[in-house]
């Protein structure tokens, strides 16, 4: 959900006001994603880099998660949606992590879109999680492929991506999803997240339905 301090900058807005203008294109966001027949979504809230942010903004965030997740999961849930959050747990504030835990247990039995949050979450970090849990269970050499390895990621039922949608015309990855996205789609957009409309959102799948994927075969 990239754009948000540019956003808000060129109003002449503090930083804050971005992310809360971030946050109002969800509800449009989701449904358009239940309607077009989108199965999983991540959004991408925290990285493990965003901790080197300012304080304050930090605050800001953790405060804009609690709002978030108080005004939006009761939705969620009525349109049936499953939430879970990825990412590491340890740094975020018990009051966000209780938050988190209740959306994830109210909207457990929901099944017509999976929404997952990733909230201090770096792939890397995921890639050397997932190896300390499989060195702590003792698995051997061997015993250790691809379909293994996966299944100690944080949320081993998240599907391969099919398409990365990066707002703001940024062209890198930033640690987002290193293990699932290997034979992603990529569209991006110079569009920052606050402008980022259920019309564009539309086109991105659009675009992606139009392209041919090879897999590394021909
Ligand atoms: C990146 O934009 C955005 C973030 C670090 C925060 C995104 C979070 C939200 C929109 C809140 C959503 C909440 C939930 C629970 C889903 P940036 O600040 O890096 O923008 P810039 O690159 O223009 O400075």
């Amino acid at each position: 959900m990239d754009g948000n301090g540019r956003w808000a900058k060129r109003r002449w807005l503090p930083r804050a006001a971005g992310h809360r203008a971030g946050v109002s294109v969800l509800t449009p966001l989701l449904e358009t994603a239940g309607r077009a027949g989108v199965k999983t979504l991540t959004l991408y809230a925290f990285s493990t880099e965003n901790w080197a942010r300012p304080e304050r903004e930090i605050k800001t965030l953790m405060k804009l998660f609690m709002d978030t997740a108080r005004e939006k999961v009761p939705e969620l849930n009525e349109r049936g949606a499953r939430l879970r959050f990825l990412g590491r747990r340890e740094h975020l504030p018990d009051s966000v992590l209780e938050a988190m835990e209740e959306a994830e247990d109210l909207t457990s039995g929901n099944d017509s879109l999976d929404v997952y949050i990733a909230l201090d979450y770096g792939g890397r970090a995921e890639i050397v999680d997932a190896t300390r849990r499989i060195v702590a269970d003792g698995l051997s050499p061997e015993d250790v492929d691809e379909m293994t390895f996966a299944g100690y990621l944080y949320a081993p039922d998240v599907p391969e991506v099919d398409l990365v949608i990066r707002t703001s015309g940024e062209l890198r990855i930033s640690n987002f999803l290193l293990w699932q996205i290997a034979y992603a789609e990529f569209y991006v957009t110079d569009t920052l997240w606050p402008d980022f409309t259920p019309k564009e959102f539309l086109r991105a799948l659009e675009s992606f339905g139009s392209r041919s994927r090879r897999r590394g075969g021909v």
